[in-house]
């Protein structure tokens, strides 16, 4: 059953949507304090990241900021333009905001080069291990599964969480101060960009998921796209703990030696 979807609420608040969007939301919230908690943010924001973990971060994020556009197209390639609302809307969506992340992974690089990760490490570099759980998941989940899934899993729920942990590095004055004055401005683009207060996009992503399955969509189909969002916020956890194993693996090593 398909009850029609049209938002009358700002686009920014959680009750202007189906009442099963904000359960899902709410059922998966602790699965995204996983990612916004993580002790990454707080390691970063004291400037307190070693550079072995610096450039695993770096590294190891990188495919899936490449990647991103990549992903969206896949999800346009499941639009059909006349077949219903959702699919209108996301079309129309999904081309203009492909163009917006041209130049994201450019200024990925840049954050990278200023934290001392040249361009070349991030191409070529070996990726740490384990640190490709979030790319493939956002792979599997763009190309295989239905629209509404690959919207909420990536732009809803990938860059929703990045967006709350964007702010997090972007409000701290210590992390901005740990870039020379000269490029700061530069090497913080994408984090500026990304950072939540900006970003409307995870909220337009939801919204466009809603018109897609409309208010009363089968428990099936709710919990499916519930265990997608999971899915995203795990694999965005699981990438981030692999960034910080050299990170632990130095700390036994100096234990080990004190002891
Ligand atoms: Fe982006």
């Amino acid at each position: 059953m398909n009850a029609r979807f049209e938002r009358t609420g700002a686009l920014t608040e959680l009750t202007s949507y189906p009442q099963w969007a904000q359960d899902m939301v709410a059922e998966c919230e602790d699965a995204k304090q996983g990612v916004v908690d993580h002790e990454l943010w707080s390691i970063m924001r004291n400037g307190d990241l070693d550079a072995s973990s610096t450039r695993n971060f770096m590294v190891g994020v990188w495919p899936v900021i490449e990647r991103f556009p990549g992903y969206m197209a896949q999800n346009l390639l499941k639009t059909r333009y006349g077949r219903s609302p959702g699919d209108n809307m996301a079309r129309r969506w999904l081309v203009r905001n492909i163009r917006v992340e041209q130049n994201h992974a450019e200024y990925w690089l840049h954050w990278a080069e200023g934290a001392g990760v040249a361009q070349g490490e991030v191409f070529h570099g070996p990726t740490p291990l384990g640190t490709e759980t979030l790319a493939n998941w956002c792979e599997e989940v763009s190309g295989n599964a239905p629209l509404a899934a690959g919207i909420i899993a990536t732009n809803y729920a990938v860059e929703g969480a990045t967006g709350e942990w964007s702010q997090l590095l972007y409000d701290s004055a210590a992390y901005k101060e740990s870039f020379p004055a000269s490029s700061r401005t530069a090497s913080l683009r994408w984090l500026q960009l990304h950072a939540a207060y900006d970003d409307t996009h995870p909220w337009e992503a939801l919204e466009i998921v809603c018109t897609l399955m409309g208010t009363a969509p089968s428990s099936a189909d709710v919990a499916y796209l519930g265990e997608c969002v999971r899915r995203s916020y795990v694999s965005m956890q699981i990438t981030l703990d692999r960034c910080l194993d050299a990170r632990r693996a130095l700390w036994a090593m100096s234990e080990e030696a004190a002891a």
